[in-house]
């Protein structure tokens, strides 16, 4: 711009400016004082209406893992309840593959509004010190609403497995080794963190064959495609009660009062050994403080429904105090869980890539 031309414009921003800051000193500006405060105040009025409001529309949850599967039938479990007391439908979507860390990446994703939300378990503290390029932070991307229900595991076998008990069982694992195939659903699945720990403990190795979620193993299992696995019990209680595999130990420290007849794997000379897939309930990060209570609340709700609880005892599994299905006790567990399966990782010196 030439010579006279900027004169010009420098004197025209002068004038306005001059002029805008005269209104806002005198009454005129009084006027827009108010009208601004009144249009924040809409619009705050807005926001918090539309979250105590919450929810408007179905709500999905995010199942990084196959359909009919353990987490699966958790996860619909609860959102049935959780949909009637919120007054809208709560719809599952199934999104597995990559040890969960596609569905999760998902929501990490998502908006913080509440419609998208995860329920997943032990996985999202074992990813972190599997995953080098993991593409979202356990903690800091996602938003904790409440623990669910902390699932027994299992060690089953396809039914014409020659072994009666676990010490045939382990003896037979010892003998063939890497001909021995067992199934899990990706690097940092329950099913893989088990078995890893099986193989550490036994200082063997077998042979993997990745599923999307153990729900679809499961169905190979009882078509004899692979030997063995090590599954939560909302996927195996029930075959195993139908003879369709073989159940031959539990991995928590006691036994599972519904499969009485499986001796743990800590009493049959696996010391120590003991893991549950622990289940919870996550939003993305940024969830209003009303909508993470509303959800807690439902959750709260749903643990405490006689049929869920009825059909979680079916299962083997028992909701958890309502005391932990808060976000703060969420927090509190992943804190420590990832500093634990942290360490067992790094020491085996497993990495997804
Ligand atoms: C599933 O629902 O398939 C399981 O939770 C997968 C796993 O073993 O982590």
């Amino acid at each position: 711009m030439h010579g006279k031309g900027r004169i010009w414009a420098t004197l025209w921003v002068t004038c306005w400016a001059t002029l805008w800051v005269t209104c806002w000193a005198t009454r005129a500006g009084t006027l827009w004082r108010n009208s601004l405060a009144g249009m924040l105040a809409l619009l705050a009025a807005t926001g918090s209406q539309a979250q105590q409001a919450f929810p408007t529309r179905p709500i999905t949850i995010v199942v990084p893992a196959a359909a009919g599967g353990p987490t699966d039938t958790v996860a619909r479990l609860i959102a049935e309840p959780m949909g009637r007391t919120l007054g809208q439908q709560i719809v599952v979507e199934n999104v597995g593959g990559a040890g969960g860390t596609i569905g999760v990446g998902r929501v990490a994703k998502a908006a913080g509004d509440g419609y998208t939300l995860l329920v997943w378990h032990i996985g999202q503290s074992t990813a972190p010190a599997l995953y080098d390029n993991l593409r979202y932070d356990v903690f800091a991307d996602f938003d904790p609403i409440g623990r669910i229900t902390d699932v027994p595991m299992t060690i089953v076998a396809k039914k014409a497995l020659a072994a009666k008990d676990i010490g045939e069982l382990i003896a037979w694992l010892k003998e063939k080794g890497e001909q021995v195939t067992y199934a899990h659903a990706g690097i940092g699945s329950a099913a893989h963190l088990c078995g890893l720990m099986l193989m550490s403990a036994l200082n063997i190795k077998m042979n993997a064959v990745v599923y999307r979620g153990t729900g679809p193993a499961m169905n190979d299992l009882v078509g004899g495609q692979f030997d063995m696995m090590c599954d939560q019990t909302t996927g195996t209680a029930n075959q195993i009660k139908a003879g369709t595999i073989k159940g031959f130990a539990a991995t928590t420290k006691s036994r599972i009062p519904l499969l009485s007849e499986l001796p743990t794997l800590d009493e049959s000379g696996v010391q120590g050994f003991e893991v549950s897939a622990w289940h919870a309930l996550w939003g993305p990060k940024g969830l209003p403080k009303e909508v993470v209570e509303k959800l807690t609340a439902a959750l709260q709700g749903a643990l405490q429904e006689p049929v869920v609880i009825e059909r979680m005892a079916g299962l083997a599994t028992v909701p958890v105090a309502q005391d932990l299905a808060t976000p703060a006790a969420l927090k509190a567990q992943l804190e420590l869980e990832v500093a634990k399966w942290g360490a067992v990782i790094r020491a085996a010196g497993v990495k997804a890539n």
